[in-house]
Formats: structure tokens, C-alpha cells, sequence
């Protein structure tokens, strides 16, 4: 009974009480009852989501959305009669258990057809989360992103204006899981469409690096920071109470001293991207409340092959560089700088969008692991360890001056992930992308954000 409580909510209760019992049950439903836990409805995530669509506040009571008239069940049953009831009531795959005076006991979901799994007897639904909103979905990390939640079964809903093209979602477009939304996060009606039905939204959609949030500044600040806040505030609205917003390692920019930073040190940013990266994080926080709980993940450097190849990311450059020129050019050197893959960041998404919401939610996590943190000296030796015929040449001007060391233990401990790529694995990946291809040309425009968009301005 104690497991039960977490799925009863009392008839008294506000839709967005409702809503936080849904958010932690793990079933996408709450089952309403009065004080002495007579069945008295019960409600869904999307029941409250319709309801708030037709203009039902949160703070009504959950009466005025939850199903009056639910399917139950005795709760001596047999597995023959749930299955059967099941069977008449095609669109019903869980009821309520309750005994001669509509108390509720027990509570069953049925799946595959045939199997029952009783609550009581501790039914593990380990996520209830089906349908995801990717933001920035065609984009390096995106891209990746939705690949990998296909496979695993999840429906997705892409919105992105297509800045770099459309080339990154060949070959997924037509699955039926995915759902394409075409339009800039900067018009909310795209943004509105493009949240309906889903349990939960990963953000990447914003102008990526320094040299590229510079271009233009008005437009950096439209796309860097309001859209980013008016999106949480709509997820907020709409009840979709995890969140997922890509920040960087970037906020703790020049760093003093040489001691590892953890979420907590001093941000000390040096640049107008890491300064909207900084505001939005804060304006999440500011709309936080017991529902909405967001999670900010504050990337490493990333590195790594993609459908929408980045060579405008220093691993990445640097070793295209060595294999196409023979000469790198580090600017500087001895800047620390914590590198990430691909592939590991898209799996820490995924691991955040399944735990719990109470492990997760409302944190700040850096994103990598210790072993990749390195300076662009250590880098450049690496790649050259790689590329053996590369001259690696060292300059004093135009350093970035970015220098940043990063602890990981939170997302270590927290979600139990290591990160399965080194940056040498990261430089082996590249190498191979060009022996299969040799004709790829990593200067073109598409591959780097700053070059394509001084080109193509920002829409
Ligand atoms: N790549 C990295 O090294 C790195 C490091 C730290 C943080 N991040 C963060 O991760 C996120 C994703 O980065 P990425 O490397 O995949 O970048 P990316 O530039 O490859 O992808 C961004 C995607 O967002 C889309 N987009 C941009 N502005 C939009 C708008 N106004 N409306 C709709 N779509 C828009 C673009 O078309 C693109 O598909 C960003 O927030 C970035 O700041 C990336």
C-alpha cells in the first residue's frame, strides 16, 4: 500500500498537485481518490495537458479534468477477468483494483496483451516518458540525438529551422516515429505545435561558439536568451516539467588557478555566447518551482563524427588540419579544455530523460570526464601521435582565452555513466572518416558555424 500511495492523489488536490504525482509515478497516471481512498477518478499527463489547452488553470482542482468514470476492477480479480475487461475496453491497458466499498487496492497495467503487473507487487515501470521534443535535432549533437532515441524506441518531434540544411535527417525522415516541425524557436505558434504530446524537451537550438554568437549580437540574444527562456516558460505552461538545456564548460571561461571547477565554482565567462549561456541558465532556475525541474547540462568541448559534421571544434579541426595539411597551428597551448564525444553526450541526455525526475531535475551537470581534459598543447602531441607527419607549429596571437579544468563526480555519481570515448578515440574516428572519404572537404562553409553564417546571415 505504502508503493501505492505514490500514484493516489486526493480529490481536493489541484490539477498541478496531480500533475507532480504523475511526474514521479512513472505510469502517466494518478489515481483520484476521497479520505478514505474511494476510487474517484482517475487522470493523465494528457488528460491535464487537453485540459490546460482548453483553458483550465493549474491551480483548478483536478476534478475538472481527471475521467469521472474510470474502468476498474475487483481486487479478487482473476488475471482472466482483468484480461477480459481489458479485452472490451480496447483503449484501457491499466485500472485500478478496488474492494466491495471502491477502495482502492491495488493497481494493474497490462502490456503485451497478456501480461499483468500488479503495483503491489512492485511493478517497475522504469520510465513513462514516450515522446521527446529535440530542439536543434539536425544539428551536430541533434542529430546524433534523435538517431539514438529511435533506436531505442522513443517518438520524437524535431524543431529546427534548418540553418545548416536538411542533410543531417536523410535517412530518418520518413520514420513514422519521427514528427519534423520546420521553424525558428524565435515564433512561439512553431514552438507551441511543437510541444504537443510530448513527456519532455531536450534544447540544442541556439548559434554555437564564440565567434559565431559575435556575428550578431541582437540575433544571439533573440536565439541565446529569450527564445531559450520563452521555451521554458511554454514547457512550464504546458506542464512539461523536464527540461533539457544544453549549456557549456564555456561559463567558466578564464579560470584563476589550476584546481579542477565543479558546478559550484566562480563562472567567469569571456565571452557574449557564454554570457547568454549564463542568463538562460538563470532564467530556468528563476522558473523553477515543485513541478517544473529542469536539468542544465554544461557541456564539454565536443568532438566526434556526426550527420552534421563540426570542423569548427578543436579536436575535430585540428585533426582534418593534420591529415589535409600537415601543419596544425596551436594558438597558445598550455589553455586546459575538457573534450567530450558525440556519442557519450547524446547518452547522457538519454540517462538524464530516464531518472528520475527528483535525481535530476532542478541540477547542473558538467558533462565529460577528467581523463579528457587537456591542454590544445597535449592536443596537438595527440594528434600527432595519430598523424606522425603533421608539423605541429606553436603561436602566440589570437589566443582563446578560455582555460578551464572540469570535475565531473556530480553526473558521475548521480547517473552512474562513464564516458566510453577518449580523444584519441575521437582523433582515430576522424582519421577513418577521411580514409573512407577522401574527397571530403572539411574547409566547406557547412562544416563551420562562424564561416557559414558570416556568409549566409542569420535569418
Ligand atoms: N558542440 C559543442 O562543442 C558544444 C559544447 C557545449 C555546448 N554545446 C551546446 O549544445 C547545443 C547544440 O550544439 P551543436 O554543436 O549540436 O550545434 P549545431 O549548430 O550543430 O546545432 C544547432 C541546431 O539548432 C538549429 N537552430 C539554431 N538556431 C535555431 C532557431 N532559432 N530556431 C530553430 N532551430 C535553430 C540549427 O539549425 C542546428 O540544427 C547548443 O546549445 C550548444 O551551445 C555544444
Amino acid at each position: 500500500m505504502k508503493e501505492l500511495n505514490k500514484i493516489l492523489v486526493n480529490n481536493s488536490a489541484t490539477i498541478k498537485e496531480a500533475m507532480r504525482v504523475i511526474d514521479r509515478g512513472a505510469i502517466k497516471t494518478a489515481i483520484v481518490v476521497d479520505k478514505s481512498n474511494k476510487l474517484c477518478g482517475m487522470v493523465t499527463d494528457g488528460d491535464i495537458r487537453r485540459g490546460i489547452l482548453r483553458g483550465i488553470g493549474i491551480d483548478e482542482k483536478v476534478s475538472e479534468v481527471m475521467n469521472k468514470n474510470p474502468v476498474y476492477a475487483n481486487v479478487n480479480s482473476t488475471k482472466d477477468d482483468i484480461l477480459n475487461i481489458i479485452k472490451k475496453k480496447k483503449s484501457v491497458l491499466n485500472l485500478p483494483l478496488v474492494d466491495e466499498n471502491k477502495v482502492v487496492k491495488d493497481f494493474v497495467v497490462v502490456s503485451k496483451g497478456t501480461e499483468i503487473s500488479y503495483f503491489n507487487k512492485g511493478l517497475i515501470v522504469k520510465n513513462h516518458i514516450k515522446k521527446i521534443l529535440v530542439i536543434g535535432g539536425a544539428g551536430y549533437i541533434g542529430s546524433v540525438l534523435v538517431r539514438k532515441l529511435l533506436n531505442k524506441g522513443y517518438e520524437v518531434n524535431v524543431l529546427d529551422n534548418f540553418t545548416y540544411g536538411k542533410k543531417s535527417l536523410e535517412g530518418i525522415k520518413l520514420n513514422p516515429k519521427l514528427k519534423i516541425i520546420e521553424g525558428d524557436t524565435r515564433h512561439i505558434s512553431y514552438v507551441s505545435e511543437a510541444l504537443q504530446d510530448v513527456d519532455a524537451v531536450v534544447h540544442l537550438a541556439e548559434i554555437v561558439g564564440d565567434p559565431a554568437c559575435a556575428l550578431d549580437t541582437r540575433k544571439t540574444q533573440e536565439i541565446n536568451y529569450l527564445a531559450t527562456r520563452t521555451i521554458a516558460l511554454m514547457c512550464k505552461h504546458f506542464q512539461i516539467n523536464r527540461m533539457v538545456y544544453a549549456s557549456s564548460c564555456s561559463v567558466y571561461g578564464a579560470s584563476k588557478g589550476n584546481e579542477l571547477l565543479n558546478e559550484e565554482s566562480e563562472l567567469n565567462p569571456v565571452s557574449l555566447y557564454a554570457k547568454m549561456k549564463i542568463a538562460s541558465e538563470n532564467a530556468l532556475t528563476e522558473m523553477m518551482d515543485e513541478n517544473f525541474r529542469p536539468t542544465t547540462l554544461r557541456l564539454s568541448t565536443v568532438f566526434g563524427f556526426s550527420h552534421r559534421p563540426r570542423f569548427d571544434l578543436v579536436v575535430n579541426l585540428l585533426t582534418a588540419k593534420a591529415l589535409k595539411e600537415n601543419k596544425i597551428t596551436i594558438f597558445g597551448g598550455d589553455q586546459w579544455r575538457p573534450n567530450v564525444h558525440v556519442a557519450d553526450v547524446a547518452d547522457t541526455i538519454i540517462s538524464v530523460l530516464e531518472a528520475p525526475i527528483d535525481a535530476v531535475g532542478g541540477k547542473t551537470f558538467n558533462v565529460g570526464t577528467e581523463e579528457n581534459n587537456y591542454t590544445i598543447n597535449k592536443i596537438g602531441e595527440l594528434i600527432k601521435e595519430a598523424v606522425p607527419s603533421a608539423n605541429v607549429v606553436i603561436e602566440d596571437k589570437d589566443v582563446d582565452k578560455r582555460d578551464y579544468k572540469v570535475d565531473f563526480s556530480r553526473i558521475r555519481k548521480t547517473l552512474g555513466i562513464k564516458m566510453r570515448m577518449s580523444v584519441s578515440d575521437g582523433i582515430k574516428e576522424i582519421k577513418e572518416a577521411f580514409e573512407k572519404n577522401p574527397d571530403l572537404d572539411y574547409t566547406k562553409r557547412r562544416y563551420s558555424n562562424i564561416k557559414f553564417l558570416e556568409k549566409n546571415h542569420l535569418k
